[in-house]
Parts: C-alpha cells; sequence; structure tokens
C-alpha cells in the first residue's frame, strides 16, 4: 500500500492550467523528487495534497485511504516546510519550536527539542535569535519546524533554494536522516542535482503535467545516449542544421549526444573549421536529468 497516491490531479488558475492531470505514488521509506522549472505547478501540486489548497479535480488517498479534506488525522502524520517561511525575528531557535509546536498542540520535552535541533544540526544556535541566521540555518530550522510533530511523510518545498553549495549539502543529508528514521519524503526542486542526489523515483513536471517519471538510472537510460558533448562557439546557429541532435542552450553553449565520442568530437572540429568558427571548452561528460529534460522539452530546467 502506498503512502500515498494522488489521481488526475487539477487546478486551473483562469487559463492557467497549474495543474493538469498529475497522478503519481509515494511509497513507504522513499524520498520522491517533483522536479521542473518555475511555474512547472510543483507547489500548487504539493499544497493541494498537504491541505493548504484546494482541488479542482482529482483523488488524494493517504495509506489507501481516500480522503477528501486534509482532516485531523492525516494532518497529525505530515510534516510540512513551505517555499516561503516566515518567522518572528526576534525569537530564539528553541522559542521558534516551542511556538510551532504549541500550534500543534504538543509541548516538547527538552530532550525531543535537542534530539530535534541535533537532526537539523543547529545545536550550536538553539538560543540565538532567528533574525542572526544564515539562509541555511534558516533553511534548516524550516525542516526543523516541518518535524516537530515527529511526521510520517515531510513535505519539503524547494528545500535548498537560494543555499549555497556547502549549505545546500547540508540540508540533503538532513534530508537523507530522515529516511533513515522511517520517514518517507515528498520534495520539490528545481535542481536537478538535488533530485539526483536525493532521490528514489523523480516526477518530472512542466506546465502543468508530469512528463517523464522514474528512478534516475531509468530516466538517464531513456535517453540511450553514452555520453554528451557541450562547448561554447560564436555562432551555435551555423552549425545547428549540420550535426543531428545538437541543440543550443542560454544562446552560445551546444549540447550535442553521441555514441561515438571520439568519431564526432573530429566531425565537429572539421565542420566547425569549414566554417571558420572556434570551438572553445569542449567537455565531455555522462548524460544527466538535465538532458531528459532538455531531450523532452526542447528547454534547459534552469534558464
Ligand atoms: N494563487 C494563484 N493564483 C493564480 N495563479 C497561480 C496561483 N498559484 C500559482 N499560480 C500559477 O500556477 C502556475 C504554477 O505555479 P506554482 O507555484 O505551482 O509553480 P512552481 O512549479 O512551484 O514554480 P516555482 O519553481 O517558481 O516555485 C504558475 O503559472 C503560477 O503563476
Ligand atoms: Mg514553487
Amino acid at each position: 500500500m502506498s503512502v500515498l497516491q494522488v489521481k488526475n490531479l487539477k487546478k486551473y488558475y483562469g487559463s492557467v492550467k497549474a495543474v493538469d492531470g498529475v497522478s503519481f505514488k509515494v511509497e513507504q521509506g522513499q524520498i520522491v523528487a517533483l522536479l521542473g522549472p518555475n511555474g512547472a505547478g510543483k507547489t500548487t501540486t504539493i499544497e493541494i495534497i498537504e491541505g493548504l489548497r484546494k482541488k479542482d479535480e482529482g483523488e488524494i488517498f493517504y495509506f489507501g485511504r481516500k480522503v477528501e479534506t486534509i482532516d485531523e488525522e492525516i494532518k497529525k502524520m505530515l510534516g510540512v516546510q513551505l517555499q516561503k517561511s516566515a518567522f518572528l525575528d526576534n525569537l530564539t531557535v528553541k522559542e521558534t519550536l516551542e511556538l510551532f509546536s504549541g500550534l500543534y498542540g504538543i509541548s516538547l520535552k527538552p530532550s525531543q527539542l535537542r534530539e530535534l535541533v541535533e537532526m537539523v544540526m543547529l545545536e550550536e544556535k538553539m538560543n540565538s535569535r532567528v533574525k542572526t541566521l544564515s539562509g541555511g540555518q534558516m533553511q534548516r530550522l524550516a525542516l526543523a519546524i516541518a518535524l516537530v510533530n515527529d511526521p510520517k511523510i515531510v513535505f519539503l518545498d524547494e528545500p535548498t533554494t537560494g543555499l549555497d553549495p556547502q549549505a545546500r549539502r547540508h540540508v540533503w543529508q538532513i534530508v537523507k536522516g530522515l529516511v533513515e528514521r522511517g520517514k518517507t519524503v515528498l520534495l520539490t526542486t528545481h535542481y536537478m542535482e538535488e533530485a539526483q542526489e536525493l532521490a528514489d523515483y523523480v516526477l518530472i513536471m512542466d506546465h502543468g503535467k508530469i512528463i517523464a517519471e522514474g528512478s534516475v538510472d531509468e530516466l538517464i537510460k531513456m535517453l540511450n545516449m553514452e555520453s554528451y558533448l557541450e562547448f561554447v562557439v560564436e555562432d551555435p546557429k551555423t552549425l545547428l542544421e549540420k550535426i543531428p541532435g545538437a541543440k543550443i542552450v542560454n544562446g552560445e553553449k551546444m549540447i550535442v549526444p553521441t555514441k561515438k565520442v571520439e568519431d564526432d568530437v573530429q566531425k565537429i572540429f572539421t565542420l566547425a573549421k569549414n566554417e571558420g568558427l572556434n570551438i572553445e571548452n569542449l567537455v565531455v561528460r555522462r548524460p544527466n536529468l538535465e538532458d531528459v529534460f532538455l531531450s523532452l522539452t526542447g528547454r534547459y530546467l534552469r534558464d
């Protein structure tokens, strides 16, 4: 039995099909990532599932039980981190956690409080005011708040947006720890590295629809491609039609799928030479989720 299942979820805002027939399952102990660009419908989807927004259509099942509205019994099992969280600047980390647990009707024992701050690696900040926290620490506090009620399912909406790579790794470590504690995680992200690092199962979302899904390996295998060449060239359009499968991203970078690296590199250099163009910064790399998105939509996830 799945922890969570949604069937044909829909939410339209006027002519904007924010969520347009989304179906998926989340199994116990999994980390599932909803990966997509800005405006794909990730927040709308996750907030409907959390009971924070009304759906237009569709069905939601928690532990096999169909739920029309998120009742108290379900709410107890959910931990929610919103895309934007607001805290009271002058409260300390400890006071903030007490405030939020109070909202759940829980009074945290000192040992539980300690466990919570340890889990998000904020031990040293326990008595610091919220306004003195760094972006990464703030994000971890938001994570701790999502955990005050010891939920079974944790929803994280863009848990690492705006964080530097080190702070991001920190959060990733914490999210992995949640699963070790028996929790199930549904997160949204527009970082393919995040989905690649964390997710057991990835739902790629664009324009309100799931356009591909599977484990990272499965999604990458679908490309059926050995490697990708990336390089910069002044006038990529001249080369575009002459190189099979080539795509231009950000106006100047070319990405070329290849199954025969050496042959294709040689061909590209010859083509460029004939056109009087210089190839710069050529790299050969393995396929990633960005390539999956590009092959499905013709666009880059991050633009
Ligand atoms: N309350 C609302 N009223 C009108 N339109 C909305 C509302 N909420 C979302 N939308 C629209 O629905 C679409 C999906 O928005 P949503 O916030 O779910 O995307 P997202 O994938 O979370 O994007 P981001 O990565 O920027 O957070 C967007 O076009 C957005 O403008
Ligand atoms: Mg969002």
